[in-house]
């Protein structure tokens, strides 16, 4: 009876995977088993999709800054991403006086197009299965390092201009030799004003219905031989070979959608024991960051000018906070720890079957649950203490000078450490730093176990002890770091040494060290049983396509436009509209104003081509079923014949656990519709030049 039970749970599970379900690794796109893509709508065949000879789709898609995805949509190398993805380049760029987070920005020529300092963006040239070549060095560190070095090198030989990596998939089990190219001259080119950028901000984050022009568009500058280059004013627009093709047909409910991006991390492939700890680790992030982003809030609401310097941080901080929290409830909603937990006793069940995979995988599942249960509260510690006064930003800035300045380590020269904290004092407001001293210092001592406590913090306080609003006023009296000035000047005189800043940091890391080399002991067994937990899952499914967690490699996703129903009697339409941007407005709510040049398109219907052929108003966003993560942002949607239809920018509440298992009835991929796009370019920002080089599909 138990037997057929879990087979038929191991059918189940396995049938999910038919379910538009997957990230899927390029070349292994000829092989996806159960629903073909062409079954699924797919009108390009794999090859027209990546291919390793011609041109290609993917050659149009790019890794954006490193953390988000963008796509090539001229033939003058334009780019699209999404507003959260340009977000630290357009408030690096912006100013009090030239505001273009705030307020928008439109370049009108080439010569307006803002240099970005920093941000790259990178095209995958192709990939290579090299798992024949390292599988068998498992374990040796040495052989494998060795291995790599030479593949890597001999690919770099014949890529000029291009780096190659090798990159571990399906937990270890496989390798694929990656070649990527990246372009340094990055240029800003417009972005619609953060009240429609980032519309609804972290109220509506991870929600659905949403109203969010969430876009941005750049441009990449090469060479004169169309090759990588530094910034220059000599340099021209990348001459993009391939690009995507627009089209402003729109969708319907039903309609096939591909996404290619790159997801950065899922946990697809961890264990029970894995997944309850990242909860519990999720837990400590959450309260820690509750305290640091209510004060950020206060002062960012009381003054314009913190405000824009706090942005960035402030956003990036809370994406997180709000997605853990998402992903705690959904978590015990949808019974994700019992849902894993069955799985593994069915993949048990079935390594027990014979003594080879008993051998092989039998103690992976125990092993790694071991191993989490002797590190769990010491992991959690560091947790704590990278997330709270680790997070005091005068710790950050001595992290940078101490590499240069005291350690004697490589890497970071005196110069470089002031050039970088002189960056860093450009968003710093250090009255509010004193605050969130005060409130993260307390947050730790209340929370850490004793053994935990911060040694050596100088000036004659005592951790255990002490007033740490005293303890704090002291160390901003005291510290250099409380400015870039003052910095320099203790720097010049030799004064940096005794800092009180250093004492602290020194506290924090040599507490952190302790914990990490406590972990560290259990981490070659872990990494040998996660290994073979891997090995299980790929013979257990063989014969079925499988995709391995996202690791930040380029995927394609494929799936549909669909509605879903939330809870019981609640039915989410597949688009928004227009309409719904002005039913959200509130002028009493930052989150929540519309700017009037909106609002006076929109009574004038002034929609001019990007209008909805059936019901004539502008779609704003709309839902598929499309399997992506974060990393995914700045996407393009596409339509079954590989053409721009949107980009997708988020994930809906009710599944926020997908990281971890996809969710047909519930996951939704929410995305930014391209009409919007180009309605915001052309009518708000009056920049016609840049619809000018989109190549409309007919
Ligand atoms: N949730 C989106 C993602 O992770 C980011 C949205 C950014 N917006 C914000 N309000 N923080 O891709």
């Amino acid at each position: 009876m138990k037997k057929i039970l879990s087979s038929i749970l191991a059918l189940t599970l396995s049938l999910s995977a038919f379910a538009d379900e997957g990230m899927w690794l390029l070349p292994l796109l000829d092989q996806l088993n159960g629903r073909s893509l062409m079954e699924a709508g797919c009108k390009l065949t794999p090859e027209e999709i990546y291919s390793i000879n011609h041109s290609s789709l993917k050659d149009a898609i790019i890794h954006f800054g490193g953390g988000c995805t963008g796509e090539i949509v001229s033939s003058q190398g334009l780019i699209a991403t999404n507003h959260h993805c340009g977000y630290s380049s357009i408030q690096g760029l912006s100013t009090p006086e030239h505001n273009y987070l705030m307020n928008g920005y439109w370049a009108k020529s080439f010569e307006e197009e803002i240099p970005a300092p920093g941000l790259t963006i990178t095209f995958l040239v192709s990939m290579e299965d090299v798992t024949d070549k390292l599988a068998g060095l498992y374990g040796d560190e040495k052989a494998y390092r060795k291995a790599v070095q030479e593949l890597t090198a001999a690919s770099d030989a014949k890529h000029p201009n291009c780096r190659s990596v090798v990159t571990p998939f399906y937990n270890d089990n496989v390798y694929y030799l990656i070649v990527y190219k990246t372009y340094r001259d990055i240029r800003f080119v417009g972005a619609p004003p953060a009240s429609i950028g980032k519309f609804g901000g972290e109220t509506d984050n991870w929600m659905w219905p949403r109203h969010t022009g969430d876009f941005s568009m750049f441009r990449v500058y090469a060479g004169a031989d169309n090759e990588p280059a530094d910034y220059s004013p000599e340099n021209k627009p990348y001459k993009a070979e391939r690009f995507l093709k627009t089209s402003l047909k729109g969708v319907q409910e039903g309609d096939y959608t591909m996404i290619l991006g790159y997801p950065g991390r899922t946990q697809r492939f961890q264990t029970a024991a894995e997944l309850e700890n990242m909860i519990a680790t999720n837990r400590v992030r959450i309260d820690a960051r509750t305290v640091r982003q209510d004060l950020m809030w206060e002062a960012m609401c009381a003054d314009p000018d913190v405000q824009l310097k706090y942005a960035n941080k402030y956003a990036s901080s809370a994406n997180g906070w709000k997605k853990w929290q998402g992903e705690e409830l959904a978590f015990g909603k949808l019974d994700i720890i019992g849902r894993q937990q069955a799985k593994e006793a069915a993949l048990t069940e079935w390594i027990n079957q014979d003594p080879k995979r008993q051998e092989k995988y039998g103690k992976a599942i125990r092993g790694i649950a071991d191993a989490i249960a002797a590190t769990r509260e010491n992991s959690l510690a560091v947790t704590l203490l990278t997330e709270a006064p680790f997070r005091i930003e005068l710790i950050t800035l001595a992290s940078i000078y101490s590499r240069a300045y005291r350690d004697g380590r490589a890497g970071l020269s005196e110069a470089e450490a002031a050039e970088k904290t002189a960056d860093y004092y450009r968003d710093y407001e250090v009255s509010l730093d004193k605050k969130e001293a005060v409130a993260l210092l307390s947050f730790y001592r209340e929370r850490a176990r004793k053994e935990d406590g911060l040694k050596n913090l100088g000036g004659g306080f005592d951790y255990e002890t002490m007033d740490i609003a005293a303890y704090v006023d002291y160390l901003f009296e005291n510290s250099a770091f409380t400015s870039y000035d003052k910095l320099i000047a203790a720097a010049a005189a030799g004064k940096l040494k005794e800092d009180p800043a250093f004492a602290l940091r020194d506290a924090i890391s040599a507490r952190a060290m302790e914990l990490y080399f406590s972990i560290d002991q259990f981490d070659k067994d872990m990494e040998a049983d996660t290994k073979a937990y891997g090995a299980a899952l790929l013979e257990w499914q063989k014969g079925q396509a499988m995709y391995p967690d996202a690791n930040s490699t380029m995927r394609l996703t494929y799936g549909h436009v669909l509605p879903y129903s939330p809870k019981d009697a609640v039915h989410f339409k597949h688009f928004t509209t227009l309409e719904g941007v002005m039913e959200k407005e509130d002028p009493t709510n930052p989150e929540f104003i519309v700017p009037e040049g909106l609002k006076t398109l929109f009574q004038k219907k002034d929609f001019g081509r990007y209008a909805d052929a059936v019901d004539g108003k502008i779609h704003t966003c709309f839902l598929t079923n499309n399997d992506i993560t974060g990393g995914n942002s700045g996407s393009p949607v596409l339509d079954a014949e590989g053409n721009w239809i949107g980009l997708a920018f988020d994930g809906n509440w009710e599944s926020m656990s997908s990281d971890v298992m996809f969710e047909p009835d519930l996951q939704r991929c929410i995305c930014v519709d391209v009409r919007y796009v180009l309605f915001l370019v052309e009518k708000l920002g009056g920049a016609e030049r840049l619809i000018a080089e989109l190549e409309f599909v007919k």
